[in-house]
């Protein structure tokens, strides 16, 4: 019987490594077993169970209502779904700003509770005491700068990070920083590509952009937006690969009027 080789699993160190030789990593967004074994099988090197699930699974306008209950439940789809990814999982708003304490108990919970493997965070140098105090557990962790959606109502738009010099010095050092508290990697969110590669370059750890060009070390993108499901949402920097909505609004027309037609189920389609 032939053997089918099991596909190499992707670790924090197997990221380092890409760095190191140059290969540039890719990551997409789930939140539910069946896009993520789609996903996963399609060779992605890390998907992240973000907290866009607020906006693309349950429709609020912004991140910040997703629950712990809610971001472990996607969670733990995706992780059932994933033979070599590295899964990351948002720490949603509100588990681990107050401090410390409460962002490991929140780390460990989605550790224990989905079979995750890293978590992601939003902020730089405040949030030096929860990184330490996660990683003490074991838990890898990811950083996330520049557009934090958490803190959407601080700011008031969805514009451009970092834009004038004193911003673009406070999110190199923040970067620098999350290397230097142990972060394997960090998200750079919409902000001008020349910073980022600035960033990238000065850092050992791989630096993986969304909105933040193409001389940083990976790209991430919402899965639904790639694909096309989404249509309201149009940046400059995301690419469709697909017109997913267009298509599946097409075989739904076509399956309705097949059934108002009688022509759903025919001969051969039944017991
Ligand atoms: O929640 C999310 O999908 C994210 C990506 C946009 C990086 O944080």
């Amino acid at each position: 019987m032939p053997t089918t080789k099991k596909p190499k699993k992707i670790t924090t160190h197997v990221l380092t490594e890409m760095k190191k030789r140059g290969e540039k990593i890719a990551m997409l967004t789930a939140y539910d077993y069946t896009m993520a074994k789609i996903i996963d099988q399609s060779g992605i090197d890390v998907i992240l169970v973000g907290d866009s699930a607020s906006n693309v699974m349950a429709g609020h306008e912004t991140t910040l209502p997703i629950t712990l209950d809610h971001m472990i439940y996607h969670a733990s789809s995706v992780i059932r779904a994933v033979d070599r990814a590295l899964v990351v999982v948002d720490l949603p708003f509100g588990t681990y700003q107050a401090n410390s304490k409460e962002a490991l108990n929140s780390a460990i919970r989605i550790m224990k509770e989905s079979g995750a493997h890293a978590v992601k965070l939003e902020g730089g140098k405040e949030l030096k005491d929860s990184i330490e105090r996660i990683l003490t557990a074991g838990i890898p962790v990811m950083g996330h700068l520049g557009l934090t959606p958490q803190s959407i109502y601080k700011f008031g738009t969805y514009s451009v990070r970092a834009q004038n010099e004193s911003e673009a010095a406070r999110l190199l050092e923040d970067a620098q920083a999350l290397e230097s508290y142990g972060c394997f990697a960090i998200v750079l969110e919409k902000i001008p590509a020349k910073l980022a590669t600035q960033v990238a370059n000065s850092l050992h750890i791989p630096v993986i952009g969304i909105g933040a060009g193409g001389g940083v070390d990976g790209q991430v993108l919402v899965t639904h937006d790639m694909l096309g499901m989404t249509q309201e949402f149009s940046p400059r920097f995301l690419r469709r690969y697909l017109n997913l909505k267009e298509d599946m609004s097409n075989a739904i027309a076509s399956y309705c009027q097949e059934v108002r037609q009688q022509k759903f189920p025919n001969a051969k389609e039944q017991y």
